[in-house]
């Protein structure tokens, strides 16, 4: 019975191993939640302590991928993203999310935001809630959570990163990160800086510009790249002042949203 329950687990696995990268790495989430730490107000930083206790935000930040591996959280797996096909105007994205129903990351962050807000809420909830919010927000800021359908958000790409073989997706999520080989606290420090000028412009924007925002980069991502590529060196030279850029507005945007939630 405990082998046969094994192989079905190995062989789920094996099937959903392409198309498994779900999520910015470790790394990615941490950074965000590190950064948006930096612009939290006294009041929401007591709120949050008052849920997540001694647990920072960088560190609670991961825990909607700990759950992957429990089929009763199944139903989280549609959060994390959002799929259009490519040539869209920004209007069309805008117009489009304005009726969205579906179960997406963009529907989930504002459907999780109300819930925050209500001051009734269940303790457990609301540690449930909060943990899915700092992890859906750095979701949308990574390019290829807002990616295409055909290709799954680049998870169907195969492409080289150095030696090894991943798929684009990967490169995204963890790649491009961990070749810089800073822990998340180094990598925080070493990008979160921010003019008011800045800060006050992205915390303007409402949720639909962050998706905006994504495809966009995400679009020209799928530009550069096709399946069979090469990826090293140059790919990382070329993209990483777009990689910061995403990180650190993914921390100044869920620090506004969070001052805004618990203000
Ligand atoms: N699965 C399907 N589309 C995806 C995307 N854009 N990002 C992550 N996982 C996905
Ligand atoms: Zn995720
Ligand atoms: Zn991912």
């Amino acid at each position: 019975m405990i082998r046969k329950f094994n192989n079905t687990l190995l062989v789920g696995l094996f099937l959903c191993l392409p198309f498994c990268g779900m999520a910015w790495g470790m790394l990615g989430h941490r950074i965000v939640g590190q950064i948006a730490d930096s612009y939290l107000t006294k009041k929401t930083k007591k709120e949050i302590f008052n849920i997540l206790g001694n647990e920072s935000i960088a560190m609670a930040s991961n825990w909607p991928d700990f759950i992957k591996s429990d089929p009763a959280y199944a139903y989280l797996n549609n959060w994390h993203y959002i799929n259009f096909k490519g040539g869209f105007s920004e209007a069309e994205i805008k117009d489009y999310l304005a009726t969205d129903s579906l179960t997406d990351v963009y529907t989930k962050i504002n459907w999780l935001s109300g819930q925050l807000k209500n001051k009734e809420l269940e303790q457990d909830k609301k540690g449930f809630y909060l943990r899915l919010l700092i992890h859906l927000v750095g979701d949308i800021h990574q390019p290829l959570h807002v990616g295409r359908y055909e290709d799954l958000g680049g998870n169907k790409i195969r492409v080289t990163w150095f030696k090894d073989s991943v798929n684009l997706h990967q490169v995204w999520d963890s790649k491009l990160i961990e070749y810089q080989q800073l822990s998340y606290t180094e990598y925080a420090s070493a990008i979160n800086y921010t003019t008011k000028s800045q800060r006050k412009a992205w915390e303007a924007e409402p949720v639909s510009e962050w998706v905006w925002q994504s495809y966009q980069v995400a679009g020209k991502i799928y530009g550069e790249v096709k399946s069979g590529d090469k990826l090293g060196y140059d790919y990382d030279f070329k993209y990483n002042a777009i990689l910061n850029q995403q990180l650190l507005k993914g921390g100044v945007h869920l620090a506004w949203l969070l001052n805004d939630i618990f203000r």
